[in-house]
């Protein structure tokens, strides 16, 4: 190889290339998932999105996929419905020979609980009495955790025929798992940060298992810090987005502000792009973990 290719491999274009690719990202109308979208489709990705809410795919269809190098093409469904799972394999299957990466971002938290109290009936008053609904530990762990397993192992077929099509390329699945599967704090909601720390080892699990099957495809999980969404920041505005007030995390993280959403989109295009990845938590929170203290 000579002095000029050996550069080459080095240039942008290369490293982080997504041009051509399918991709799938659940909850990709809003937050993390639009944020990802852009992310890929701007830079020359096929990215479908998925989420219940068939108008706020739309929108961001009709706002982020015009005059892009990629392209965004939503398909509305439920991602905690085995056979609307399977539904969606086979519409994909359908237009697509093959899937290059699969986004499972689709996610919801849970109600919060207060934890402060110096006392046993108190604190059992509050977690347990006043706040504990086993019906939504379900339905976080059905959205958080096991539509995570369903998905991935849903697309294995079609993954591993995305990385059959270029020499180099891997498939990819990427979780968007949270820190709040990492930090010892409840942070008032248990079901929640539960989880996400199940999330995160359903990852590693995944990978494992994926790579003793001796298919070609990496999964790994992006462990978020505080970023805007319809979650932290509540209904998105006209363009499909949300804002935190920066002031609100200045003293709660290092960075002293929440996360942007090139900071999402820079750790989507390594995470996605970088081959010798595989079973591993990419964290990115502006130092929230060492403020905060992990298990
Ligand atoms: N924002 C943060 O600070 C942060 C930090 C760490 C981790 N995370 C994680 O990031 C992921 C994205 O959340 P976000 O913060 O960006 O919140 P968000 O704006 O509420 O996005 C979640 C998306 O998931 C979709 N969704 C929820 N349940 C679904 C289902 N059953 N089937 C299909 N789609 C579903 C929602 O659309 P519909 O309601 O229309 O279905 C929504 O677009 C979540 O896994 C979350 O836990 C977020």
């Amino acid at each position: 190889m000579t002095a000029q290719s050996s550069n080459q491999n080095f240039r942008l274009e290369n490293l982080f290339n997504v041009k051509g690719k399918v991709a799938l990202i659940t909850g990709g109308g809003s937050g993390i998932g639009l944020m990802a979208t852009q992310a890929l489709a701007v830079n020359g990705a096929k990215v479908y999105i998925t989420g219940r809410t068939g108008s706020k795919l739309d929108r961001v269809v009709e706002l982020y996929g015009r005059d892009i190098p990629g392209q965004i093409i939503p398909i509305t469904a439920d991602i905690t419905d085995k056979q609307a799972v399977d539904q969606l394999v086979q519409e994909i299957s359908q237009r697509e020979e093959y899937l290059s990466i699969l986004i499972n971002n689709a996610g919801i938290s849970s109600q919060t609980q207060t934890t402060e109290h110096e006392d046993a009936d108190k604190l059992r008053q509050s977690l347990f009495e006043e706040t504990t609904d086993v019906a939504e530990w379900d339905r976080v762990f059905r959205t958080n955790v096991t539509q995570l397993f369903l998905t991935t192992t849903a697309f294995l077929p079609l993954l591993q025929k995305g990385s059959e099509q270029e020499r180099g390329w891997s498939s990819t699945v990427v979780n968007i798992s949270s820190i709040s599967g990492i930090v010892k704090v409840s942070q008032h909601h248990f079901a929640y940060n539960a989880s996400k720390a199940a999330a995160i080892h359903l990852t590693k699990m995944l990978a494992h298992e994926v790579q003793s099957s001796k298919l070609r495809i990496r999964v790994n999980n992006i462990a978020p810090g505080v970023f805007p969404s319809e979650m932290t920041a509540g209904e998105s505005d006209e363009a499909q987005k949300n804002v935190i007030p920066k002031e609100r995390y200045e003293q709660k993280v290092p960075a002293a502000r929440p996360g942007k959403e090139e900071d999402m989109a820079s750790t989507v295009l390594f995470t996605t792009t970088n081959q010798y990845l595989n079973g591993q938590t990419v964290v990115v929170d502006g130092g929230y973990v060492l403020a905060a203290g992990s298990v």
